[in-house]
C-alpha cells in the first residue's frame, strides 16, 4: 500500500427531510448566492423546500446551469457575485451544478483576468469562497469531493480541475429527491458511480486489501439496487443505499493508498465535448474497449472483480478476467445505456484521431495507473469504441 494523507472535511447531512436543516449551516450574515439548473427542482418542491430554510436568510437567486456546466453561462453568475456582494454560494442541484458552483467559488476569489485560465491551467485553488450543496441527483460524488469539471461550447473543451478549497463546506443529500429524476438520468448515475469505483480499483493488485473490498462492495452495493431503484424509485431504502453509494464512490476514501486509472473518464470528456453524449453514457462506450485494450495489465484485477463481484469462478484468470468486461457492458445494457460511440452518433469518422491529437497537444503522454497510456493507444481504444 502506498503512503497517503487523506482528509475530507464535507460535512454531510444525509436522510429524510435534512433540507430543512440548512439554515443552521449558512452563516447568518451571508449574503447567499443560490444557482440551480434548469428548473427541475421548482417542479419537484425541492426549490420551495430550499426557500423555507432559508427564509431568514439574505438570498439571491442564480438559475439556468445546464448539464455540462457552461463556461458563458457561469461567467454571469460570476458577475452577479461581483455586483450583489455574495459571500456564500449554495448550489441546489446535480453534478453540473455543483460542480459549476465549485468554479464560481474559485473565480470568485480569482485575481487574473480570464477566470478560464484557472480551468485551461488546471490551477488547485488556495482560496475559495465558501459553498454548500444541496444534491438532487446521486450520481458524480462532487458533493463530497473537491473536483470540478467544466464545459466551453466556444472550443469543445471538457476539462477537469480542482484543490483542497473546493471541499463543499457541506451537502444535503435526502435521497427523497431521487422521486422525480427520469429513469435515463437514474441510469446515467448508476453507471457514473460504477465507473468511478472501476477507475480506483481496475489497476493492478497494490495490497490494498480494504480499498479493494470498500470498492467491491460499492459496486455490489449498486448491482443490488440498479433494478430497484429503476423499478420504483421512491423506494427508500433502495435510494438511500443509491445515494450513499455514489458519494462513497468518489469522496477520495477507496483511492488513498492505491493507484488510479481515470483514462476513461479522460476519453469520454472528449466524447460529451465533440458529441453532447451524457457524461455515463460516454463512460459505458469507453470502459469496455478500454478494458479489452489494456487486458494483460489489468487482468489480475480483472479476475478478482470478476470473483468477488460477479461470482464468476470457472475458467483460467484469462477467462474470468474476460467474462468481467463482458458482464459489465450487459450491466450497462440492462440499465438502458448504449456502449458504442455509433448507437450515439453516425458522425464518428475521425473521432479518435481528433482525441489522440487533443491529447498529444495538451501534453498528456501518459494516461491511466502506470502514466504508460500513450495518445495512440487512446486513439486505438475510442477506434474498437465506435
Ligand atoms: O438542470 P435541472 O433542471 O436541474 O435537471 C437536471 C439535468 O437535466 C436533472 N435533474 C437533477 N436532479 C433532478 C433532475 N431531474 C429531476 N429530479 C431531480 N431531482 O438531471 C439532469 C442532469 O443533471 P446533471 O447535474 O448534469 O447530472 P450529473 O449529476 O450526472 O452531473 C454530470 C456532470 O458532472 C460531471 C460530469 O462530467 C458532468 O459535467 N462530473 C463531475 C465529477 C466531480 N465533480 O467529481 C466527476 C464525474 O466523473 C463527472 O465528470
Ligand atoms: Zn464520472
Amino acid at each position: 500500500m502506498n503512503n497517503f494523507e487523506y482528509k475530507n472535511p464535507t460535512k454531510i447531512i444525509f436522510g429524510k427531510d435534512t433540507i430543512e436543516k440548512l439554515a443552521s449551516e449558512i452563516p447568518s450574515d451571508a449574503k447567499v448566492l443560490m444557482l440551480y439548473g434548469g428548473g427541475s427542482i421548482k417542479k419537484n418542491g425541492i426549490y420551495d423546500q430550499v426557500k423555507t430554510a432559508l427564509s431568514a436568510s439574505d438570498v439571491v437567486e442564480f438559475g439556468g446551469i445546464p448539464a455540462n456546466p457552461e463556461y458563458a453561462v457561469l461567467m454571469e453568475a460570476l458577475k452577479v457575485i461581483k455586483e450583489e456582494n455574495i459571500t456564500y454560494l449554495l448550489a441546489v442541484g446535480g453534478g453540473s451544478v455543483i460542480d459549476g458552483t465549485k468554479f464560481l467559488s474559485a473565480a470568485a476569489v480569482y485575481e487574473g483576468d480570464e477566470p478560464w485560465d484557472i480551468v485551461k491551467n488546471k490551477v488547485r485553488p488556495e482560496k475559495a469562497m465558501p459553498f454548500g450543496t444541496v444534491l438532487t441527483l446521486p450520481a458524480t460524488g462532487s458533493e463530497m469531493n473537491s473536483g470540478t469539471v467544466i464545459s466551453r461550447k466556444e472550443t469543445q473543451e471538457k476539462l477537469a480541475f480542482g484543490g483542497p478549497a473546493l471541499f463543499p463546506q457541506f451537502s444535503v443529500l435526502d435521497p427523497q429527491v431521487i422521486r422525480s429524476i427520469p429513469k435515463r438520468q437514474l441510469a446515467n448515475g448508476i453507471t457514473d458511480a460504477f465507473t468511478h469505483v472501476l477507475e480506483q480499483y481496475m489497476t493492478y493488485p497494490a495490497g490494498g486489501l480494504l480499498q479493494d473490498r470498500f470498492a467491491e462492495s460499492i459496486l455490489q452495493t449498486l448491482i443490488e439496487v440498479a433494478p430497484r431503484v429503476l423499478k420504483d424509485p421512491s423506494d427508500y431504502e433502495a435510494a438511500a443505499n443509491f445515494m450513499w453509494s455514489c458519494t462513497m464512490a468518489l469522496n477520495g476514501l477507496i483511492q488513498q493508498g492505491v493507484p488510479g486509472d481515470w483514462a476513461v473518464h479522460m476519453m469520454g470528456h472528449e466524447l460529451t465535448a465533440l458529441f453532447g453524449i451524457d457524461h455515463a453514457r460516454t463512460l459505458a462506450v469507453i470502459a469496455p474497449s478500454h478494458y479489452k485494450y489494456n487486458f494483460e495489465a489489468k487482468k489480475e484485477k480483472l479476475a478478482q472483480y470478476a470473483e468477488r463481484v460477479w461470482n464468476l469462478t470457472e475458467g483460467s484468470m484469462d477467462d474470468k478476467a474476460y467474462a468481467a468486461i463482458e458482464k459489465t457492458e450487459a450491466f450497462f445494457k440492462e440499465l438502458g445505456i448504449d456502449t458504442k460511440l455509433s448507437d450515439y452518433t453516425s458522425d464518428y469518422e475521425g473521432t479518435a484521431e481528433t482525441i489522440a491529437q487533443r491529447f498529444t497537444d495538451r501534453g498528456w503522454k501518459g494516461l491511466g495507473e502506470r502514466q504508460a497510456l500513450r495518445p495512440q493507444d487512446a486513439e486505438k481504444i475510442v477506434k474498437m469504441a465506435y
